[in-house]
């Protein structure tokens, strides 16, 4: 809900507020962000920051008004330079008569129902809007700062709209989003790096006196650094303390800067990367930030994440995929990269279909020439020595075994080598007559250009019209350079509204149809794809272990929907490592879960246990796609334990994961959040079962003759029978479950097994169900 009594700003939500106002000066100052409050009468002055010492240095804003006030030493709602902020801001301005020099007083607002940005996504649903306008009167340039307020969710989005009405053309050197100023304490920053395969390494750090920052400058938001990233209390703890969330709605060049002054000031700062950015606006242009998005919990990490994931699945992904149900896939690109044929993937559709799947999709390698990655991309014709039925012929083969159809996609670029290139050279992105570098042998397709984004709307749609296909994979796999001479200050950001124009147009044109992004994985896992594409493809790294710390990090800022989570062969393709079957299962079951192998090359364990554990997936998967997600353990020391909890609190999934086994094992407990304290629960470990190959020379204890562990014999017994896991089952309180948790039974300790005994290994795992049990 917003108040104002026309200078005095409160925009509240559920448990927020969030507290600006005009002064006497005209400067927006900063009051506060947090806990829910109220103000009396509308005064903000217990809240603020007090200028009324005025420190050695300083440049005083507007003696005529305040003598006291620098914009230097008060927290501002909107900075600009030049006017006495000597901190980083958010806009960095130029035109021939004033330079650099602008100087933007309250203008005015207006709380109105919601509107759409034109060229960029917004987030829908929103409660109200407002607008607050500033005005540099002399220069004639507006600044429309927008504030989404979203109730439920606890979160506001921010963005910053520059309108040109001078006579003279204004240049835009650094357009972020927002700044956001809050007063010191003792504060960490918390932010997602990494890289192809290894994306959303969580690093925390103390933020001392100077400025620290992230960005992306590949010409997407990039697996370098996620545009998410937190600052939180240090004392703040998973359930507990002081927590902020931020991320943008954007998925291209990105700058995140945090500053925190000698006067204690901590200033947050977001939005397009000013990295090769100058944007001329001419009179009566206006230009749009990006949505950024803000959010505060004093109920710790988990607490901010879950108004973030609240966020992302009711007011950013396409509205008719809330609360949709995703299905399981089976992809073919681990199981045969480019080397397919039809007989062969409907072969492997078909096995999956036993295990669960229910839409196949066709990866990389069914168009043009085709057969590696050095030709091919930018064309739109079928290989038909691969595919001689086409796409219909095999979307119809793959439908008649009771199965949806899948393709994949990579419209933003071109193969050298391809018809579209031969045809279109200037369509590529080259920087006038040098020659291009070559990123996986390709180059990208200039979507800045109407032609090129007509191009691929058509091409991409006529696939889609003319087969039956349900489920669209859009993979984007290098980083841009060589950027135009022309206009190279607007390329970046220009590339970005003509991808959402694409992909809007697209998806509006197929809304039934489940778009998938992807970029190598997560380099472009981000708000503004996920305002088209509901779920994108997390990582090429499909090793069930590494995915514990790759989606640890994805879910700080994203929910379990948007998370695509396959369960892969062993060894893993990336590592050569041999995670097991149960892990691999268990980590992709919290996410979108979806299979990329081929049965036939699975073990014949390994091929019972996915029956088994398909079974639990489908039955829990509501819970586990849209349930409330916590971390119930900070994974930093072999453990991992994630829980989700359906909105009615009856319905829970743990997952414990550890990573290398010790010997004499701590006491392991199963603990959760936000059950009902007095509602009894009965808790279940989904059964596990146990290859006896595992145990090696153990097996001569129980046998009556002596046998090599590597023997035919122990082979032939091993393909017949399994060693079943431990049995745990339990009914207590949710209180019991919140407040202190169950007392697992001891891990192997070489001392013996029987059915009290949990045999993890290493990088083993278990999940437990826990339900309401109505009779009590
Ligand atoms: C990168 C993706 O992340 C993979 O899953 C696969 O689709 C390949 N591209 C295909 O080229």
């Amino acid at each position: 809900m917003i108040k104002t009594n026309e200078s005095v700003f409160a925009l509240n939500t559920e448990k927020i507020s969030y507290v600006f106002h005009a002064d006497k000066t005209g400067l927006l100052i900063h009051d506060y962000f947090g806990k829910k409050v109220d103000l009396v009468d509308f005064d903000t002055k217990p809240l603020s920051v007090k200028a009324s010492v005025l420190k050695g240095t300083s440049v005083i804003y507007d003696t005529s008004k305040d003598d006291q006030l620098s914009m230097d030493s008060v927290p501002l709602e909107f900075s600009f330079p030049h006017k006495g902020d000597f901190r980083s801001t958010p806009i960095l301005l130029r035109n021939e008569k004033y330079g650099y020099v602008f100087d933007f007083k309250f203008d005015g607002h207006e709380v109105r129902e919601p509107q759409k940005l034109e060229g960029l996504p917004t987030p829908h649903n929103a409660n109200e809007e407002l607008v607050v306008y500033l005005k540099d009167e002399k220069a004639n340039v507006k600044l429309e700062l927008h504030y989404l307020v979203f109730e439920q969710a606890n979160i506001i989005a921010r963005n910053v709209v520059i309108v040109n009405e001078g006579e003279l053309d204004l240049e835009i050197l650094k357009a972020l989003s927002y700044n956001l100023d809050l007063v010191n304490r003792n504060f960490e920053l918390v932010t997602l790096a990494g890289g192809w395969a290894s994306e959303m390494n969580k690093q925390i750090q103390p933020i001392v006196e100077g400025k620290y920052s992230i960005e992306s400058r590949t010409g997407n938001s990039s697996a370098k650094f996620n545009p998410f990233f937190m600052i939180k209390e240090k004392t703040a703890t998973l359930d507990n303390g002081d927590v902020y969330s931020f991320n943008l709605i954007y998925s291209g060049n990105h700058l995140e800067e945090v500053e925190l002054g000698h006067y204690d000031l901590l200033r947050v700062e977001a939005g397009i990367n000013p990295f090769c950015f100058d944007y001329k606006l001419k009179k009566g242009e206006r230009f749009e930030t990006p949505f950024a998005v803000l959010t505060y919990s004093d109920q710790g990490i988990n607490g901010a994440r879950l108004n973030m994931h609240h966020f992302t699945n009711n007011h950013v992904i396409p509205s008719q995929w809330n609360n949709t149900i995703r299905p399981v896939v089976i992809n073919n690109w681990e199981a045969t990269y480019m080397k397919f044929n039809e007989r062969k993937v409907l072969s492997i559709a078909k096995k999956a279909k036993k295990y669960g799947a229910e839409l196949f999709v066709l990866d990389d390698g069914w168009f043009g020439a085709r057969n590696d990655d050095h030709a091919g991309l930018g064309d739109y014709d079928v290989n038909t020595s691969k595919l001689p039925h086409g796409l219909s012929g095999l979307s119809k083969r793959v439908h008649k075994k009771g199965m949806k159809f899948g393709l994949w996609f990579e419209p933003e670029s071109v193969n050298p080598d391809s018809e579209c290139f031969r045809a279109h050279p200037d369509w590529a992105v080259t920087n006038v007559d040098r020659e291009p570098s070559l990123g996986r042998n390709q180059l990208i397709l200039d979507l800045s250009k109407k032609e090129v984004q007509d191009y691929i709307i058509e091409n991409v749609g006529n696939v889609l019209s003319n087969a039956k296909i349900e489920f669209v994979k859009w993979d984007m796999n290098r980083n841009i350079s060589d950027i135009p001479g022309l206009n190279c200050g607007e390329f970046y950001h220009r590339y970005m509204l003509g991808l959402y124009r694409v992909i809007g147009t697209l998806t509006s044109k197929f809304p039934d149809v489940l778009f998938e992004g992807c970029a190598s994985g997560g380099n472009r896992f981000d708000l503004g794809i996920l305002s088209y594409f509901p779920q994108i493809w997390a990582s090429d790294d499909t090793d069930g272990h590494e995915r514990l710390t790759i989606q640890s990090g994805y879910f700080l800022g994203y929910p379990q929907s948007t998370i695509s989570a396959h369960v892969s062969s062993a060894p893993s393709h990336q590592l050569l490592r041999t995670t097991p079957i149960d892990t691999r299962f268990n980590v992709a079951m919290f996410g979108v879960l979806g299979y990329e192998l081929n049965f036939k090359e699975l073990t014949k364990f390994e091929r019972k246990r996915c029956l088994a554990l398909i079974d639990v997936y489908k039955k829990n998967r509501e819970v586990l796609q849209f349930g409330d997600f916590y971390e119930l353990d900070s994974y930093t020391d072999n453990f991992a334990k994630w829980q989700v909890l359906s909105s009615d609190k009856k319905d829970s999934v743990v997952g414990h994961f550890v990573t290398l086994q010790k010997t004499n094992p701590k006491e392991t407990i199963l603990n959760t959040y936000g059950l009902i304290d007095e509602q009894q629960y009965k808790v279940d470990v989904v059964p596990v079962e146990h290859n006896i190959k595992d145990f090696g020379g153990l097996i001569n204890m129980i046998m009556p003759i002596h046998v090599n562990p590597n023997g035919w014999l122990v082979n032939f017994i091993s393909k017949r029978m399994t060693l079943p896991g431990e049995k745990e089952s339990y009914v207590t309180y949710g209180n019991a479950l919140n407040n202190k948790g169950v007392i697992l039974n001891p891990e192997w300790t070489a001392s013996g097994m029987n059915e009290g005994v949990r045999i993890l290994k290493d990088f083993g795992s278990r999940l437990y169900l826990i339900k309401a049990n109505e009779t009590h």
